[in-house]
């Protein structure tokens, strides 16, 4: 699509509040696209649907057939009386492509859809673990390019309340040769190459579990499981293992770590100045 047509169709239908892709970022996916040639694309975290409805177009000009699309909400956060995705075939209307929109769903839950896919939009939940979560699930579905796209790499810094840091951490563990950022958006989304020994990813995946998680609140029992049921298809024992051990270190939410440390870090003093027996 060339770049006009792009801005047209996302001034017609980006609001503010929709949190969705700038043009630049759309068009870093389009170059991906043109680049892999993927058949089969997923998209994690739909929302309106508005960069569904693009890829849908790139994948139509470059010889894919479909996009499947997961959110956890079944309505748009932006427009709670619209459903998850509704923007899509308002801005895809060929048809050629299809557009499988799933809502409810999770990176959890790709084993019960039509998978293998050929690339991946990961734009979830940003709090760490998650997206190093959302793509070992992903990667697991993955053949072809596997080629896995992520936004929101300056979110941590860019929304100072809700500090997004997931997929930073994730990026800072990644092989310089099997990533790479592009300037859309001010650094703001980047691409990792998957094509790596099965030992590497869970390499990477344990150094970015060991980062203190920022998902608030915690996971529960029952996410815990799901994410490990996930991981025991097509991971070790032993990261999953460092897995359970980064859960039973991060079950309380951070805010109760600090106040645990702060307590730890009086008691210390007191204990210098010898006023505690
Ligand atoms: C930033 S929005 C996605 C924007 C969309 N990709 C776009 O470009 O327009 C994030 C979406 O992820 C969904 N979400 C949050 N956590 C999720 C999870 N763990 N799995 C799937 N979707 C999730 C939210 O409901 C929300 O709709």
């Amino acid at each position: 699509m060339q770049r006009e047509d792009i801005e047209a169709l996302h001034a017609r239908f980006d609001r503010p509040g929709f949190g969705t892709t700038t043009v630049d970022e759309i068009d870093y996916i389009q170059r991906l696209i043109q680049k892999h040639k993927p058949k089969r694309f997923l998209e994690i975290g739909t929302a309106s649907g508005l960069t569904t409805g693009f890829i849908a177009h790139f994948l139509q000009e470059n010889g894919g057939t479909s996009v499947t699309s997961v959110d956890l909400s079944s309505s748009f956060f932006g427009e709670r009386d619209k459903s998850i995705g509704y923007l899509a075939r308002d801005i895809y209307q060929e048809g050629r492509v299809e557009i499988d929109i799933r809502p409810r769903k999770s990176a959890l839950d790709l084993a019960e859809m039509k998978g293998p896919w050929d690339m991946a939009f990961i734009d979830a939940n940003h709090q760490h673990p998650w997206p190093t979560i959302d793509t070992l699930a992903v990667a697991h579905h993955l053949t072809g390019p596997r080629i896995v796209i992520h936004h929101d790499l300056q979110l941590y810094r860019r929304h100072k309340k809700l500090r997004g840091v997931g997929p930073r951490v994730l990026f800072n563990e990644m092989p310089e040769e099997n990533r790479h950022v592009d300037i859309a958006n001010g650094w703001n989304i980047f691409s990792l190459d998957l094509n790596l020994d099965p030992v590497v990813i869970e390499h990477i995946a344990i150094g970015a579990f060991s980062m203190p998680w920022t998902t608030h609140p915690p996971l529960t029992e029952s996410t815990v499981s799901k994410v490990r049921a996930c991981l025991q298809y097509g991971y070790s024992a032993n990261l999953i293992a460092e897995f359970d051990e980064c859960v039973a270190v991060n079950k309380r939410s951070l805010p109760a770590r600090a106040f645990s440390h702060l307590r730890h870090e009086i008691a210390r003093r007191f204990d210098d100045l010898g006023l505690r027996k």
